[in-house]
């Protein structure tokens, strides 16, 4: 592997071999190899919590160093092209790049300007892709429901943005996973299905799921014509303590994060027992420490 960009362009071997390798790392705490010869860089032109600091924890494990660096204070701000960013920090040695921008497939773009032995992780392109997040949420559904054939999953929000969503169901796909449900109003529908099914019935989505997946209401990303009364959308579709009975009893709760309590999730679902949203946080170092390990172990 030499790039990691989206879930499609990896086989099925190599989609095992990640989630067998985190959850190696999660249970040998002791067996961390260690690349202390590269050199690790988040470009980070979105925000984030967990996903940038998940994928320092996890080069910290591995022993490679990370050099912060400021989007908003490079020398993008005096009109250099991200491209000619990228390929002055390739100049200096840097070999790992972290890469989370709004534009679809920029971390495609960055891997085919790459020398041999640089590698780009795509953190998160536009509403294209998470790769990395969607396979921290398998691996988190795997531990709980390794019989995935006959699972059913449910995924409840803002599908139509949702890179995470988008790349669960490449992955669902490539995994063969029982039944996706993918469960929004009209206006926040996916607008390209890859796996499962659509619905607007919470209660048709949940009916008989062993898992449910909310998603965050993406204000940042919607159009006029997609706005939607929150107050409404709550009656409907939030993760409520009375919308999980439709559900199995047993069903496991998660959510890529970051969660609006009261909005799209209530706090006594998130935090109550089925809930499994600090588990993915908690394996997504794990998840992330197996990518770095597969792409730098690679000749
Ligand atoms: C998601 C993202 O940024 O795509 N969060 C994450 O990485 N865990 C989802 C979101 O922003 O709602």
């Amino acid at each position: 592997m030499n790039h990691f960009l989206d879930i499609q362009s990896l086989s099925l071997e190599e989609v095992r071999s990640l989630i067998e390798r985190a959850m190696y790392f999660k249970h040998h705490p002791l067996a961390f190899p260690r690349y202390p010869q590269h050199i690790m860089v988040p470009l980070f032109y979105e925000k984030s919590t967990r996903t940038r600091v998940s994928f320092e924890v996890a080069a910290g494990h591995l022993g490679v160093p990370v050099i912060p660096f400021d989007t908003q204070q490079s020398s993008e701000s005096k009109g250099e092209m991200i491209e000619d960013t990228f390929k002055t920090l390739m100049s200096m040695g840097c070999s790992v790049f972290v890469v989370r921008h709004v534009k679809e497939r920029l971390p495609h773009a960055l891997a085919r300007q790459c020398v041999p032995g640089v590698h780009v992780i795509n953190a998160g392109d536009g509403a294209h892709a998470h790769p990395s997040q969607a396979l921290l949420d398998m691996m988190t559904i795997l531990e709980q429901k390794p019989n995935l054939s006959q699972l059913k999953i449910a995924m409840v929000g803002d599908l139509r943005h949702s890179r995470v969503a988008a790349s669960l169901q490449w992955l669902c796909a490539l995994l063969g996973v029982g039944e996706l449900a993918l469960v929004a109003p009209t206006v926040w529908q996916p607008s390209v299905l890859h796996y499962g099914h659509v619905t607007t019935s919470l209660k048709e989505g949940l009916a008989n799921a062993d898992v449910v997946i909310g998603l965050r209401v993406q204000q940042e990303r919607l159009l006029a014509s997609e706005q939607m009364d929150l107050a409404l959308y709550r009656r409907e579709y939030a993760l409520t303590r009375e919308h999980l009975a439709f559900a199995k009893k047993e069903a496991m709760v998660m959510h890529p994060g970051p969660i609006n309590r009261g909005i799209e999730i209530d706090s006594d679902v998130a935090d109550g027992p089925q809930s499994f949203i600090l588990e993915q946080v908690k394996n997504g170092v794990f998840m992330r420490m197996a990518i770095l390990d597969a792409l730098l172990s690679s000749v």
